[in-house]
């Protein structure tokens, strides 16, 4: 199994590029379903959820041309099995967003029912929810959901019990090809969420408020091909704003979009670092010593559950202490003990987290958790003194593009190992 092995403790200068958003391309690539008429996608980004959800539509019966250097054509024209089974809902939880547009422009979907995961229990309650309010009949059979609308969904209002994101897609998505209007309201008022109405629309979609908690949709019979350029990331544009922080560096992120990490930029302020804001970078200048801040994570605008890994990683080698409040995910501290283990002073109560700064880390051999805990022992490793392993990076590969070029061209000691430990 692959490991990284980070010699740390030297500062990251330089510009990085950033990735086309994870979190943006799986909805746009799976909206393809809603019309036969080909789709063109530029700047997806290479990694293994991308990857994932191309076998799923593939699966599906969905035509997958990948075209090389993030360029992919999709096409639906010949769809013939309405199923995302077991193996593939279990690596990867938004395989759920096909039940939408399968069930709006087929009548009928069946999709593993996901199960708990490492940072939470994370139902898709919300999602039936409504289907169910357009008319579709949800059953569960076999740990799989069932849904089926036999004269397609109809049009109702819908109201969100929480600002669910892939909930808010999956919804949208159905409502395209609904007959009458959809009211959807309490939306997640994500980026991701508006740059897939901005594509449905372009597929002749009408959808107005994305980026509201308000989202009305008035059905159409039909949706056309178009093309679509995945977002920036911007769960990576603050990662590498975190590395250029706590290695004391000077890390300019480029091509990113700066408007989605206002809580990011914000709070790296407060902490005492410069922080120069351009329209599409961000250059990020460490300093000592750090000031700790209080975070709660939020739904967008607020801070980002998948932002506060790292922003713990940095609070460890903070002047004094810092409380992180974790509101979106009920168990999203599987980062703590690792992080403990190089020397941090980490206490967690129920979902608040009290880290009182330490002047140092020390390199470890560590363990990946879950995507966004493995990018928390990254920084931390960059930060720390000596050398650490980091294992089971294949939670890495599914989120950050070309990781370990990135962090070698800024300069950092890192290295992919293949093969068994030594
Ligand atoms: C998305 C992101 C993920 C991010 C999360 C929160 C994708 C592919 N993933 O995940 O990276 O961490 O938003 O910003 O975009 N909930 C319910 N019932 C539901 C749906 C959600 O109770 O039917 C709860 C969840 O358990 C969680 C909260 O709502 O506590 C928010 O989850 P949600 O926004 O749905 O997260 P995802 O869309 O799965």
């Amino acid at each position: 199994m692959d490991r990284l092995i980070i010699r740390g403790g030297k500062p990251l200068r330089g510009k990085v590029k950033i990735s086309g958003a994870k979190n943006a391309a799986l909805p746009s690539l799976v909206a393809s379903i809603l019309t036969s008429e080909p789709i063109h996608f530029s700047r997806v980004p290479n990694l293994r959820d991308v990857h994932t959800v191309c076998t799923l539509l593939s699966n599906l019966g969905v035509r997958v041309k990948n075209r090389g250097r993030g360029n992919y054509e999709l096409e639906s024209s010949q769809v013939q099995n309405y199923e995302a089974p077991y193996d593939l809902v279990k690596t990867m939880r938004a395989s759920c967003l096909v039940m939408g547009p399968l069930l709006t422009r087929f009548g009928k979907a069946k999709v593993s029912y996901p199960g708990g995961c490492a940072i939470g229990e994370r139902p898709i309650n919300l999602h039936i929810k409504g289907f169910e309010l357009m008319g579709a009949k949800v059953k569960l059979h076999r740990g799989y959901v069932v849904a089926t609308a036999k004269n397609g969904l109809r049009g109702n209002s819908i109201y969100l019990d929480l600002p669910t994101v892939t909930g808010t897609q999956n919804l949208m998505m159905a409502a395209t090809l609904a007959k009458g209007e959809t009211i959807i309201e309490n939306v997640a008022r994500e980026p991701e969420v508006c740059s897939l109405a901005r594509m449905l629309n372009d597929m002749g979609a009408k959808i107005a408020g994305a980026g509201t908690d308000v989202v009305t949709i008035q059905g159409v019979p039909k949706l056309h091909g178009t093309r679509c350029k995945i977002i920036p990331d911007r769960i990576e544009t603050g990662t590498y704003m975190v590395a250029g922080a706590i290695t004391g560096g000077d890390v300019e992120v480029v091509q990113c979009d700066p408007e989605t990490v206002d809580s990011v930029v914000a709070k790296l302020r407060e902490t005492g670092c410069k922080v120069q804001v351009r329209k599409s970078s961000i250059r990020v200048k460490g300093n000592a010593p750090l000031r700790s801040v209080d975070i709660s994570t939020a739904p967008y605008p607020g801070f980002p559950t998948d932002m506060q890994a790292q922003i713990m990683a940095l609070m460890t080698l903070s002047d004094g202490v810092s409380v992180i409040n974790e509101t979106v995910f009920e168990n999203r501290f599987m980062h703590v003990a690792e992080l403990n283990r190089m020397g941090a002073t980490v206490h967690v109560q129920g979902s608040s987290a009290t880290v009182k700064g330490v002047p140092k880390l020390s390199g470890a051999p560590l363990t990946a958790t879950d995507l966004r805990a493995s990018a928390s022992l990254v920084l931390a490793a960059l930060a720390a003194d000596g050398e650490s392993v980091v294992h089971r990076v294949y939670h890495l590969n599914r989120g950050y593009e070309s990781l370990v070029d990135k962090l070698t061209a800024l300069g950092a000691d890192i290295e992919r190992v293949s093969g068994p430990p030594v």
